[in-house]
Formats: C-alpha cells, structure tokens, sequence
C-alpha cells in the first residue's frame, strides 16, 4: 500500500500549467566543485560482505571466541579454535585441524557471505597460512558447488610451520551458492589461519582489492569527494569498539578483527590505505573521519587524548606526508609512495554538546597547526562548537518525503556568516520500501535547493551507500546488493543525474504554476494523550458553528480512567490516546491539562482522519524541552512549522485551546498564542539553473513532486531550443528496483526541442542545451 502519495501535492489532473523562466544574464552564486560526494560506512555488510571483495567469512578464526563460525566440519576428524596459535599477534586464533586414522579425509569448508558465487572460467585468488605436525602434509582445497560437488581444485603441501601459501583456483561451473573447502587425507593434526579467497577480477585488477561490480557503481556516481569510515562505526558502541585507523593498515593478519555495532565482525580488510586508493581510483578526494575521544557510551578523559590528537596528525601524515615521514614511509611500504592528497578531515561523528566542544578543539588546533590547508568539518548535534576553527559543519537529515518537499528552500533563508554546511547524511526513511521513486523525487527536491544554495551547502552525501540484502539493518540505502548481483535504487540515480549534470554558476529561475489546489489540513477527530507521560485532561468542548458540546473520550492506546469530568491518563504509552469524532471541518476545541507525572508534557489531537493521519500539538515533547505542531500523514510524521523551547510544569493545569480549520492552525496555551500555520501553498515544480563555463551549456533540473503531468513553458532560452533530456519516473512513485529488476526505475536519455514541455508526475528531469 502506498500512504506516501498522500505526502506529495495532489493536482487536479492535468489542470496544472507551468512557467519556467531562466534569467541567464544574471549568473548568481558559484556552486562548489564538491558539492556531489559519497558516504561509506561499514554498515549493512556493506564492506565485508559486499565492497571488500573477499569471498571468505572469518577467514582469521576471530569472529566468534567459543566457535568457528561460518566454517562446516565434515562428519569425520574434529576442528576446534586454538587461541594460542594464531599467525601473529593480531590474529592470535587459527583452527586446528585433527584427522583421524582409519576415518577418511576431513575438510573444514567454507560458507562465504551467504554462498561464496562461482562463475564459470572465473579465477579465485586462494590463500592461507598452515602448518602441520606431520611433515610434507597434503592439503586439498577445492571450490563447492551449492550440492558440495568439487568446482575447481588444487593440492597444496604444507611445512611444520607457519607459512603462507598461495595458488589460483578457477571455477568449472556456475552457481551463486558455493563454499570452499579445505582437507586433508593424512591422520594426525594442522593448522590453518588467514584463509582467504578473492575473484582475481576486482576493480582496477587490485589485490586485497573491492568488488568490480559495486566499485563501478560508485565511479559511475562521479563522485568529488567520499567520507570514510562513518557514521556510527567510528564512535562504536563503547571507545574499545571505536575505530582506530592504524589497527586497519598494513599487513593483513595484522589488522582488527572488530565487532561493528551494525551487529557483524569486520575484517579491517578495507582499511584506511584501501580507502585512500579507491578514492584515488573513483577520482574522488578523501573525507576521512576521526574518532574524537566520544564513542556511543563513553567518553575518553580529556588528559587521556593526546593518542586521539596524535592519530588524527598521523592520518594526514599517512595520507599525504613525504615518504621521509614516519607515516609516508608506511604509505610507500603499503604500495603509494605518492601523496593521497587527503583534503578534508571530520572530527567526530554526531557528537555534541559540552564533551565535544572540549575536544573538538585539541585535535582542529593540532591539525590547523601543522596542517593548515586541511578543511575541517564539525559535527551538528544540537549545535557545533563555535570559533574560528569551524569552518564547515556537518547536518543530518533522515526524514519522510513531506520533509524533504517542504525543505526544498531551506538553504535560501540559510546565514551566510556562519560556516559552510556539508549535509553529511540524508535520505528519506520513511513511506520509502526498500528505496522507492517517491523517496528518490523528495530528495531530488531537497537536492535543488543545496545546489541554488550551494555558496553554504559545499558538499552533500546521501546516506548509507550499500546494504547487503542478507543482512539489512539500516533502510534504505544506495545501492543493494546479494553475493553476486546488485541494483542502484532509485535515489541513487538521482545522486547519479545531479552529480554528472553539474554546472559552475547558478542561473536564476522563476517558478509560476497555475491550477493547482491548496492543500487543505485533515478533518475527522480530536483527541488528547501523551508521550511516556501520565496527565489528567477536563472541560473538553468543541464548538462547531457556534454550538458548542462535551466531548466524549473513547480510550485507545493508554491506561485511561474518567472520572468526576476528568479523563486520566496513567500507562507509560508512547503515544497515548483518547479521542472523539466531531461532526465539522472548522472547530475549536478547548480543555484544561495538566501532567501528573513523566518524561514529556501532553499532546493534543486534531484533524484526525484515520489513526495514521493525523496532526498533534506536541506541547513538551522532546524530553519536556520543545513545543511543536506535527502531522503524521499515513504513518509519516515530521513538523509542521517550526519547533520552539517550551517545557510543562508537573502539577499545574494548562488552559489550552486550538482553533481548527482546513486552511489554517491556531493554537494558544493559557491564552497565548503560540503556533498559528496555514496550510502550506502547493509547490509542485523544484527546480534549479546552472551554466557551465567551458561550454556554455544550460542545464536545468527540474522536479515534479506531484501526483499530475504539468505542462510547462520554458523562458529565457532561445525559441526553438534543443538540447539532451534525461527523466527519472515510473507508473507509481511506490515504484522500485529489485535484484530481478534492476533498472525498472532508471533514468531515460531523449533529444528535445522547446521551449514545451511536460513533467511527468512524480519525476525528475535534467534538460541540457545550449543557450
Ligand atoms: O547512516 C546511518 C547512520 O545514521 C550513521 O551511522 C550515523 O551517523 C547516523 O545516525
């Protein structure tokens, strides 16, 4: 079902008729060469499991302490971890291996990442460190089809110590749901550690290297900058799973195995140096991001951060430092003497507050002194630590497509005497399935609006790039994917049209839509009822056409008792609710509340349509700190108007009074008035106006976020203009792609002559010419 269309604006069809006017003798602000980047984040098996190309799961024994998970003993012989005798230091746990006589061979296999994929004539990279009581001992490692048939295999002898081996195995058949399997005839004991299989088809043909397909797909996004690591993976749950880029570098066995809070273990694998070559490989500069002493739960003492401060000057000098540095040296060891021309350093991930603003300074003050060409990048979360060493800070927004429509203007009100803005993570979470048109047309929306304001807003990525479908816990994201196949969603071929259509100056652009329909608010209940909060709730009237009756309660949600006139509410719901239907578009609804007990103050319902569709005045929510109107719509809530600090008093009662109509919100606390929001005025066409320097080039993008076609006429361009028309759309805007679909919604190339045009519903076009 799909509650998200309710969102958009709703025309009434066909009636809308548009003009668009380009003003290009008015070049406005420069847009930032930056502006379009990426996002990594080991989240959703997005590295391990899907980037990183290895095919092996807990290739080093360190997944789980108790058992080898993800590899399959055969009936005969016995595995079991050996904690200590791992290949080094920092894969202290191998497996051992034991055959015993008479009983045949025994193998240990593989599972992969949820099948390890084999493709006909494809060659595998194997390798593993072994080692074995038994001299000269001969060690079968074979690739498996889905039905344990052998698909390619090679023998290998092994010494009485540690040593790595390394062979090419080559596929004869295939089938997405193969293993790999490693055994032995001989009786008697092995060891086996680091056992790792890659396709030797990676991108760019790199060893320790990243899945061809999905590396593509970043490359074909363009790309200016990516951020790395994280998100969350930076902070980890706890500082002793927080990320520490130099247990990431180097010599594989070397690395972390680390438990990711997105709930699986991570190899490192694809470490800091990795990263550092696929942005070079994708063109793309470096974001990194540094763990500022903060992690979800814990907070390193600030005489303890000089190692914090220390890593983020060791970063840069690893990045880019001279091959005579400390750092430079290991780059040139690790196989890139030349610089990696790191350019942007974030310091933290979604830290706030005093903690932060303590140490956001010693490590930007430490790094702006030795490194002053290095950007930084704060973080926002209620609010950013002030001075001159913010100079950009970092915005979150996961919101539902009405957010993402009503925010398409934002940045035009934005100051511009404070830092720039790096919208760092959005995307739209909600009505949006796995990733679906109307999701991608809000942030489409959203995205004109960066660009027109792109003096502030430098830089901008959506949020997360990848999810392995196997192991989603995180929605939506860019790019899904499975063992072998994967899909750009919708969105990401809205990144993909706005990143490789990118002028260097704005143009102004003026918008004039006719026969479009107001929008109008619900109507149907009101009711009362609270958030993790106990409160009473008496004198309930609503006056309709100047009668005005006693309302009467129906309990839903909550732990609801009336009595002597007074409704109380006692549960600890989230959100409570007592309600009443009124017979009436335009009403007033009066009563007096007063909390008893809890964390928030109390919400007041109206224009309740249906359970989903509704709006509230959330009077002391956020933890009794703010005071806003919001409008659920189908199950998708966010704001409407602005937010202010308001808390609620325990214990005293409140006169609150709301007056009601399809067109217009007033609402007053103890006679004040305090939000009065009228329903906002349909914009169905976003749309921004770049020209490119070298060439002249126009190019226009253009947004349909409504539920109808509109004509429209396109001004300021030459009569009879041609150029190239790229359109995003499809029949719904629940639309998707899937593994067996992926390309069902995907962007269509056209010529075009103007200056007529029609904008599907829910669509978005570039439109290039030469002007
Ligand atoms: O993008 C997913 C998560 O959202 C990121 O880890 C975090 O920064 C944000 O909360």
């Amino acid at each position: 079902m799909l509650t998200t269309t309710l969102l958009a604006v709703l025309l009434s069809h066909g009636q809308a008729k548009a003009t668009i006017t380009v003003d290009t003798g008015r070049p406005g602000i420069r847009i930032s060469p930056d502006l379009y980047g990426i996002f990594f984040e080991e989240i959703n098996c997005g590295g391990d499991g899907g980037l990183y190309a290895e095919m092996v799961r807990n290739r080093s024994f360190e997944d789980d302490p108790k058992e080898p998970v993800h590899w399959i003993a055969s009936t005969t012989g016995s595995m079991e971890l050996d904690h200590e005798n791992g290949v080094s230091a920092g894969d202290p746990t191998s497996l051992k291996m034991t055959i015993h006589p008479n009983e045949g061979s025994f193998s240990a296999t593989n599972e992969g990442y949820w099948g390890i994929p084999l493709r006909k004539g494809a060659r595998y990279r194997f390798s593993f460190y072994a080692r074995s009581v038994e001299p000269n001992r001969q060690v079968e490692v074979h690739l498996l089809d889905s039905a344990s048939a052998p698909a390619g295999g090679k023998t290998i002898a092994i010494g009485q110590t540690w040593k790595e081996y390394a062979t090419i195995l080559t596929s004869d058949r295939d089938d997405p749901k193969g293993a790999l399997s490693i055994s032995s005839h001989e009786a008697g004991t092995m060891w086996i550690d680091m056992v790792s299989l890659f396709p030797e088809d990676t991108f760019k043909n790199r060893q320790n290297g990243l899945r061809r397909d999905l590396a593509q797909k970043l490359a074909d996004l363009h790309p200016s900058f990516m951020r790395f690591p994280g998100g969350c993976w930076v902070e980890g749950d706890t500082m002793a799973f927080s990320q520490r880029w130099k247990q990431t570098i180097g010599d594989l066995k070397d690395r972390r195995t680390q438990y990711d809070l997105w709930q699986y273990m991570s190899t490192n694998g694809l470490g800091f140096h990795e990263y550092l070559q696929l942005c070079e490989d994708i063109g793309a500069a470096p974001l990194f991001v540094i763990n500022v002493g903060m992690s979800h739960h814990g907070v390193v003492p600030l005489d303890q951060m000089d190692p914090y401060v220390q890593d983020a000057l060791d970063a840069i000098e690893y990045a880019n430092g001279p091959v005579t540095s400390k750092w430079g040296t290991m780059r040139a060891a690790n196989g890139h003497p030349g610089s990696f021309h790191l350019k942007y350093l974030e310091i933290g991930n979604e830290n706030g507050g005093p903690n932060y603003d303590a140490r956001y300074p010693l490590i930007a003050k430490a790094v702006k002194a030795r490194y002053p060409d290095i950007h930084l990048i704060a973080n926002v979360w209620g609010g950013y630590p002030t001075g001159p060493l913010t100079e950009i800070v970092d915005e979150h927004y996961y919101s539902n497509p009405q957010f993402f429509f009503d925010n398409a203007d934002k940045y035009d009100h934005y100051d511009r005497k404070g830092p720039q803005v790096y919208v760092g993570e959005y995307a739209c979470t909600e009505g949006c399935g796995q990733g679906n048109l109307i999701a991608a047309v809000s942030e489409a929306a959203f995205m004109t609006g960066m660009e027109r304001n792109s003096d502030v807003v430098r830089m901008c990525s959506y949020a997360p790039l990848f999810a392995n479908v196997e192991h989603k816990t995180w929605n939506p994201d860019l790019i899904n994917f499975d063992n072998h196949r994967s899909l750009g969603t919708p969105s990401y071929y809205v990144q993909q049209m706005f990143s490789t259509n990118r002028g260097d100056v704005i143009l102004p652009t003026s918008v004039r839509v006719e026969g479009v329909r107001r929008s109008e608010f619900p109507h149907g209940s009101i009711g009362v009822g609270t958030w993790g909060t106990q409160a009473e709730f008496k004198d309930i009237e609503v006056t309709v056409g100047g009668k005005t009756t006693k309302a009467s309660l129906s309990p839903g949600a909550g732990k609801w008792e009336a009595k002597d006139g007074v409704y109380a509410q006692s549960g600890p719901d989230e959100p409570s609710l007592a309600s009443a239907p009124v017979e009436g578009e335009t009403y007033t609804l009066t009563l007096k509340a007063r909390k008893t007990g809890g964390r928030e103050g109390f919400l007041i319902y109206a224009g309740m349509s249906d359970p989903k569709t509704w709006i509230w005045w959330n009077v002391g929510g956020w933890g009794n700190r703010q005071d806003a109107l919001e409008r659920s719509v189908g199950g998708s809530k966010g704001l409407l108007g602005r937010s202010l600090n308001g808390s609620v008093e325990t214990g005293r009662w409140y006169d609150v009074k709301i007056e009601y109509s399809p067109e217009r919100i007033k609402c007053y606390l103890d006679g004040k008035l305090i939000h009065d929001e009228t329903a906002p005025e349909p914009k169905p066409l976003d749309v921004v106006a770049s020209r490119v320097d070298k060439t002249g080039e126009v190019i226009l993008k253009i947004v349909n976020t409504s539920d109808a076609p509109i004509s429209t006429t396109l001004k300021g361009l030459p009569a009879g203009v041609s150029g190239t028309r790229i359109t995003l759309t499809s029949a719904s805007p629940a639309d998707e792609n899937t593994l067996d679909d992926p390309m069902h919604v995907s962007p269509k190339t056209s010529s075009f002559t103007g200056p007529d045009f029609t904008f599907p519903a829910y669509s978005v076009t570039i439109l290039r010419c030469r002007a």
